[in-house]
């Protein structure tokens, strides 16, 4: 590969992403925080990084790394932390996130629902609850009215599937588990938020480009030979990657794709995580796959829209790893778009160390490192990598 061979089209989105809840800290009116309290997640998210008071510092720290966008998402348990009372200051809060982006000449892309909802919600059924599509519309109606003219990128929802997955099939996150029926049901409401949400904001404001951020897993069977596994393949990536996307591609203008993984399908609804020997495994026991980026992307997209890789990362100890996923993930976003696909950005997942949910605070995903009793932010060698990566717009002479 010759060296411009290596470069990214001009304008290529290189960030970072967070979401509100992971890294705000206090942020009390919301069912995670809620969740925490009963013990499910392994710490509470606490003061978690303190992101709310301290955005200008690590915004500015996305510019010095030679970022171009920073992906962070709007906590609507602050918004309207009462049905129907919207809270000014909050709003505010957020259009000075967007302003501070737009002074450093960092392209904001804003999450409106990134997991959490506002407790006065999930105490009344939360996404099952009769009218959430119109509360939800509502308030992204009342957000879009707040940024309107300063943002392009907007995502409705992040990762409905997962959330779905997570909280309905497994139980491990909000609501907890709950049966095939209400599965059901909350996958089909998150279509008609993302629907409703599109219309409302829309009207509001029509130059704001919106999206979902999918997750996308690279599913294959574990033995090509087996028919229950190849069955299984088609069938979890027919619902999982591919139903919800199917469903709104029509009320999309861009694609977000969070990719971390692959993961091997033993049965119709089975799936084991790691299967080849030789694939290594993140802090998070997912096996690290790039190739499966590149799947993601191209398949992606035939749905004929422009494609941002909205999250992409790795919880590791040893930072040279995450140099390596970094570095390869790239190269396979670069031959994703040398083949064709139009892939506007990648956004590191994350930022910052940050709240991982059930997890809590272990797994390290960060370009910074935060400790946590200092809030002092520590500037990774993967995060300078990546700067450089994204200052030059061109992908490093050698890949290990
Ligand atoms: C995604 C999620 C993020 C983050 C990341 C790493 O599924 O959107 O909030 O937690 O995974 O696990």
């Amino acid at each position: 590969m010759g060296p411009t061979a290596r470069d990214f089209p001009s304008g290529f989105l290189f960030g970072a992403a967070t979401s509100a809840h992971q890294v705000e800290g206090g942020n009390d009116g919301c069912d995670w925080w809620a969740w925490e309290r009963r013990g499910g997640a392994k710490d509470p998210s606490g003061a978690a990084c303190d992101h709310y008071r301290r955005y200008p510092e690590d915004i500015a720290l996305v510019k010095e790394l030679g970022l171009g966008s920073y992906r962070f998402s709007v906590e609507w348990a602050r918004v309207e932390p009462e049905e129907g009372r919207f809270d000014e200051g909050a709003l505010r809060h957020y259009r000075d996130m967007v302003e501070r982006c737009r002074e450093l000449g960092v392209e904001p892309i804003v999450t409106f629902h990134h997991f959490t909802l506002p407790t006065w919600l999930s105490d009344r059924g939360g996404v099952l609850a009769r009218d959430s599509s119109r509360l939800f519309a509502r308030y992204c109606r009342t957000v879009a009215e707040a940024l309107k003219g300063r943002v392009t990128w907007v995502l409705t929802i992040n990762e409905p599937m997962v959330l779905v997955l997570m909280g309905y099939v497994q139980g491990v996150w909000p609501p907890g588990k709950r049966p095939a029926s209400q599965v059901i049901k909350a996958a089909r409401r998150l279509v008609s938020w993302h629907e409703e949400a599109f219309a409302a904001i829309r009207q509001v404001d029509p130059a704001m480009r919106l999206g979902i951020a999918k997750h996308w897993i690279d599913f294959r069977p574990l033995d090509a030979g087996d028919a229950m596994h190849r069955l299984g393949r088609r069938l979890q990536h027919q619902l999982f990657n591919r139903w919800y996307l199917d469903r709104v591609k029509s009320h999309c203008d861009f694609i977000g794709i969070n990719y971390y993984a692959r993961q091997y399908t033993t049965g119709l609804l089975r799936q084991v995580p790691l299967a080849t020997p030789d694939a290594p495994r993140t802090e998070m026991g997912w096996s690290i796959v790039p190739e499966g980026l590149h799947l993601a992307l191209t398949e992606a997209s035939g749905y004929g829209l422009p494609l941002i890789v909205t999250e992409n990362g790795i919880a590791c100890r040893d930072d040279r790893w995450r140099i390596r996923y970094i570095d390869r993930h790239l190269a396979a976003v670069h031959e994703a778009i040398a083949a064709g696909a139009d892939v506007r950005g990648y956004q590191y997942w994350s930022l910052l160390d940050n709240f991982e949910w059930a997890e809590g605070y272990r797994p390290q995903f960060g370009l910074v490192a935060v400790d946590l009793g200092t809030q002092k932010r520590t500037v990774r060698e993967s995060a300078r990598h990546y700067g450089e990566i994204a200052r030059t717009g061109r992908l490093p002479d050698a890949i290990d």
